[in-house]
């Protein structure tokens, strides 16, 4: 733990990041609210996407050569047409939004203050390059789903005490839930933050 170094790496430079940040997204993602059953060729395909735009960013958490927790973002434009709709919808101004993708630190360094630093870092970047608004998504499960632990500690808190409000929109992705043999849609609802 005391090996911990921070690294952020952004455009085209992320490709070197992007094997290590599919299996972490894997790892993490596996964990409820997510359930994710991941596959590494799925991931670095997916992971691509942050390469193409020169103002992508990822920020990793090494301990030693291993990445035990990453934070990215990118500019809401360069995102899926299901992520921009939403958006588009309530008739923002998607070319000011820089867009947060995940926030993931393996269990064990959770609770030191490595969450706020991964919104400090691309709350930062993002005003230094001109967005005036910052966003991401969490995903939506019931309160009584069998796979919630007892000890499930909602973000939501968190989110809120960063200064950030849970939206009336959202949008729905499809993955493959570890207990289930076919892929199903999940809601996912926005959280925004304005700037100006
Ligand atoms: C979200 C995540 C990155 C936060 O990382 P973290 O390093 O534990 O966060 P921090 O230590 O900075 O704590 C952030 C806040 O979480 C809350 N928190 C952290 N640990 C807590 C605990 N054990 N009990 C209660 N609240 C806790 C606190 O509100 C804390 O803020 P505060 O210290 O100002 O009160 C991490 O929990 C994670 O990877 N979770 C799984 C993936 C995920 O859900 N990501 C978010 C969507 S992509």
């Amino acid at each position: 733990m005391d090996q911990l170094h921070y690294e952020s790496v952004t455009g085209p430079d992320i490709a070197k990041l992007i094997p290590q940040l599919g299996q972490l997204r894997i790892r993490v993602f596996y964990d409820f609210p997510y359930l994710y059953e991941g596959s590494q060729e799925y991931e670095e395909n997916y992971l691509q996407v942050y390469t193409k735009n020169p103002l992508s960013i990822a920020f990793g958490v090494f301990d030693g050569e291993q990445l035990v927790g990453a934070a990215t973002g990118m500019p809401l434009i360069a995102e899926s047409k299901e992520i921009q709709q939403p958006f588009l919808d309530s008739r923002m101004n998607i070319g000011e939004i820089f867009y947060f993708g995940e926030s993931i630190l393996l269990d064990t360094y959770r609770g030191r203050g490595i969450g706020h630093l991964f919104f400090d870092v691309r709350e930062k970047y993002a005003l230094e390059n001109g967005f005036t608004t910052t966003a991401f998504c969490s995903v939506i499960r019931p309160e009584d789903h069998t796979l919630r632990p007892a000890a499930y500690r909602p973000n939501d808190g968190f989110w809120t005490k960063r200064g950030y409000k849970k939206q009336d929109y959202s949008c729905r992705m499809a993955w493959l839930d570890r207990n289930e043999t076919q892929e199903t849609e999940k809601e996912l609802i926005f959280w925004t933050k304005e700037w100006k």
